[in-house]
């Protein structure tokens, strides 16, 4: 099963992602993790996304396509659950294409709704592992070991583009371009919405529901 988790910045997908694969044996292509990869490495993809990253704005069509046909190339068969990606008409149309040459679809797509009041404090308040990616937030979910991951002892860091100042190009990408990519589900009838405000155990529920995992 392929699913898409599609919504704004800080509506909590990356979290969700986590719980899916941990509990369901999901793959997950998250295009953020994977180019932040690139950028610690200093990969060329890396060195030239850096500017757009660091400015809230999207990294081009051409090269998120790239990226993502190689990683759909090495994972033919698996569940995978899209974390960032498409987020434009243009993605979506694409990633339609890559999976038709294995015979193969997007199964599902959940829209995490959320009003965006909500969004600021979350992002600039999340703290993320360096080491495994775990999830944390210094308000509402803080690691019981202070400035370290509770999972693995590593590092926690705050991401360079959850300052104040970028957080509101972000948003802005995601109602010019994300927004016409949920249109675009919506118009196919493959859109299901979740209630992202809520609790994340109470969001996961909603999910597992829409994917028959309850
Ligand atoms: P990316 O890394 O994909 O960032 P994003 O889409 O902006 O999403 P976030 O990771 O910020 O948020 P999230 O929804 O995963 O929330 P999270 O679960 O962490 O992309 C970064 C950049 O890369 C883009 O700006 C762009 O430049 C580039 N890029 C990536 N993909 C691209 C593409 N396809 N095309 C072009 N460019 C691309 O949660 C956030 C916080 O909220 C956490 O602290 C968490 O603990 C908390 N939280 C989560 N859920 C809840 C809840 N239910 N209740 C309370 N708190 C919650």
């Amino acid at each position: 099963m392929n699913v898409i988790l599609i919504g704004a910045p800080g509506s909590g997908k990356g979290t969700q992602s986590r719980y899916l694969i941990d509990k369901h044996q999901f793959l997950q292509l998250s295009t953020g993790d994977l180019l932040r990869g690139a950028i610690a490495e200093k990969t060329e993809i890396g060195l030239m996304a850096q500017g757009f990253m660091d400015q809230g704005k999207l990294v081009p069509d051409e090269v998120m396509v790239k990226l993502v046909e190689s990683f759909i190339d090495k994972n033919k068969g698996k569940s995978v659950i899209f974390d960032g990606f498409p987020r434009t008409v243009a993605q979506a149309e694409s990633l339609e294409q890559m999976l038709k040459k294995s015979a193969n679809q997007i199964d599902k797509v959940i829209f995490f709704s959320i009003d965006s009041e909500l969004l600021v404090s979350r992002l600039t308040g999340r703290r993320t592992c360096a080491k495994c990616g775990e999830i944390y937030h210094i308000e509402t979910k803080p690691s019981s070991k202070g400035e370290v991951c509770e999972k693995c002892g590593g590092e926690l860091r705050q991401r360079p583009d959850d300052k104040k100042e970028v957080i509101g190009e972000r948003l802005a990408q995601f109602e010019k371009n994300t927004g016409p990519t949920i249109n675009f589900y919506r118009g196919k009838n493959m859109l299901e919405k979740v209630d992202c405000a809520k609790d994340p155990e109470i969001v996961l529920e909603e999910i597992e529901e829409i994917l028959g995992l309850a």
